[in-house]
Formats: structure tokens, C-alpha cells, sequence
């Protein structure tokens, strides 16, 4: 929480050069985002200076303040598992902030995906292209008749029930990752190993029109509790956005 930014360039440092004055930029500082001003180590990384980068045209603040750390997040579970036409692909918690992502680069990258989610969560879960599946007991029977000819891969974001559905499928550890806890002989994902250009891959995308990102709430900064309180709640559909 409070780790991705977006804005404007308000001084470039000596020796800058990709950076002036008045550029939009978008990228991730860790836990010190939620600020007027962010200074940002150009060669840094989101865990250590932070990261910044260019926003395209077509790409408005609020959106570009949720990219860095979701978007990753996702494209490092991807780059583990690896779907592709012809997966099934299992997402646990496909509706929350990394689901948005992890769910439309799944189906953009050709697989029939399947999402968690409460019943009330259903149509949010269709229009991102993912077909809707209760989480709790009894998920993989639910699964087997969903896809008698069997799930291929699965990525869990909300825990561990989602990875051991996909065992009992017999879905192959190699081809499950998880990224909010660790399960043994599973890789888990971090957004820290996306691949290098990722986060402009993912920008782009989003100009192109072919990544939609839901923002389930904007928040101003004087009721950033009242935001905490609805991310920690874990039934955000999306992303919550802080306003400065
Ligand atoms: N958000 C990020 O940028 C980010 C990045 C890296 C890691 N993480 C970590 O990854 C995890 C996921 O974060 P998040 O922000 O994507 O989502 P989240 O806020 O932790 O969870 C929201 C989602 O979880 C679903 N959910 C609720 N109870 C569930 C259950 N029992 N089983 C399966 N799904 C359930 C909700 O679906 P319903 O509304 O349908 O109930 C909702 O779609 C967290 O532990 C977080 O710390 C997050």
C-alpha cells in the first residue's frame, strides 16, 4: 500500500537527462508514495530509490498510479507459469488488484482463464474475461465440472486454497505459483523479477486500449484511513487510488 505514484516532474537532479521539468511520470517508490512530492534515484529500482517512467499519452494520472506494483506482480506470475492457447488457467482472487492484471495479460496471451471470486463478483469477473468460480469448499469438484478437460496452470493471489485446488487437479507444481503466501515445492512470483520493460509493456497496453484497469475507489488524502480500511477489507474489485 502507498507504493505506486503518478504525477508530474517538479525537478530533475544534476546529471539527469531522460527526466525535465514538467514531464508526466508514473512508477513505484516503496511505502513512500502517498506524498506531495516523491524524489525518485533514476537508476533505482520500487524496492530502493524507487522508479520512475515516461507516461504515454492516452494514459490519465489515475490510472498510471496503479500500474507499477500490481502490474508487475502480474507479469512476474505470468513469466512463471507461462500461459498460452490451449491453458486453462486457474486465478485465485482474480478480481483484486493483481487479478485485473494477471486475468486480461492471461487472456491476451490466448488462455481460457478461470477466476475466484464471491458470487457477488461474478459480472466484474466476465467483463475482464475470466469465467467466474466460488472460492471455498468444495473449489475443486466446482472446477471439474467447469472444465471436465482439466485446468492446466494456476496462479493463487489471495493465499494458498487456490494452489492446492490445482494440486488436487493434479495441475503440476511447476505450472502453479502463488504471490501472497508460499506453499513448499511452489515458486512463488515477485513483481521485483518482472522482466525489464514490463511496466512500459504494461503502459502501453494500456493506451492501446487492450488493458482496462477498474479503480474501485478514489480516496483524498485526508481519508487515507477509511482507504486502508476498504483495501484491508480484501473484496476491492481493482484498485483504490489516492488523490493529492
Ligand atoms: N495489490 C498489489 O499491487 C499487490 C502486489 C503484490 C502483492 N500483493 C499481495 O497479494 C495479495 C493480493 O492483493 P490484491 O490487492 O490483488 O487483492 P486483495 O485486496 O488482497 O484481495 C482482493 C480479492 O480477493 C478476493 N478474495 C476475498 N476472499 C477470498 C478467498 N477466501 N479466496 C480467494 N479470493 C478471495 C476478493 O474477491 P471477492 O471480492 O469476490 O470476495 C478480491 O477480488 C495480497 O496479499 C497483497 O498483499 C498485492
Amino acid at each position: 500500500f502507498g507504493t505506486d505514484y503518478a504525477g508530474v516532474v517538479d525537478q530533475a537532479g544534476d546529471g539527469v537527462t531522460e527526466f525535465a521539468a514538467g514531464d508526466r511520470v508514473f512508477g513505484g517508490a516503496l511505502s513512500r508514495a502517498v506524498a506531495d512530492y516523491v524524489v525518485i534515484d533514476v537508476a533505482g529500482t520500487i524496492a530502493a530509490g524507487g522508479d520512475a517512467h515516461h507516461t504515454p499519452d492516452g494514459v490519465d494520472d489515475r490510472t498510471a498510479a496503479t500500474l507499477a506494483i500490481a502490474g508487475c506482480t502480474a507479469a512476474a506470475a505470468l513469466a512463471v507459469v507461462k500461459p498460452g492457447p490451449g491453458d486453462t488457467l486457474l486465478i485465485g482472487g482474480a478480481g483484486g488488484g493483481v487479478g485485473v492484471f494477471t486475468v486480461q495479460f492471461a487472456r491476451l496471451a490466448g488462455a481460457r482463464v478461470i477466476g475466484t471470486g464471491a458470487a457477488t463478483s461474478a459480472d466484474a469477473l466476465r467483463a475482464l474475461g475470466a469465467e467466474p468460480v466460488a472460492y471455498g469448499d468444495g473449489l475443486a469438484g466446482r472446477l471439474r465440472a467447469l472444465a471436465p478437460g482439466g485446468v492446466t496452470a494456476a496462479i493463487d493471489l489471495y493465499g494458498t486454497d487456490t494452489a492446492q485446488a490445482a494440486r488436487e487437479l493434479s495441475v503440476p507444481d511447476e505450472r502453479i505459483t502463488t504471490i501472497a503466501a508460499q506453499v513448499d515445492g511452489i515458486t512463488p512470483a515477485n513483481g521485483a523479477n518482472a522482466a525489464p520493460g514490463a511496466i512500459e509493456e504494461i503502459a502501453r497496453l494500456v493506451a492501446t486500449g487492450q488493458l482496462r484497469v477498474p479503480i474501485a475507489a478514489t480516496f483524498p488524502v485526508g481519508q487515507i484511513r477509511a482507504a486502508v480500511e476498504l483495501q484491508a477489507g480484501r473484496h476491492v474489485h481493482g484498485k483504490v487510488v489516492i488523490d493529492l
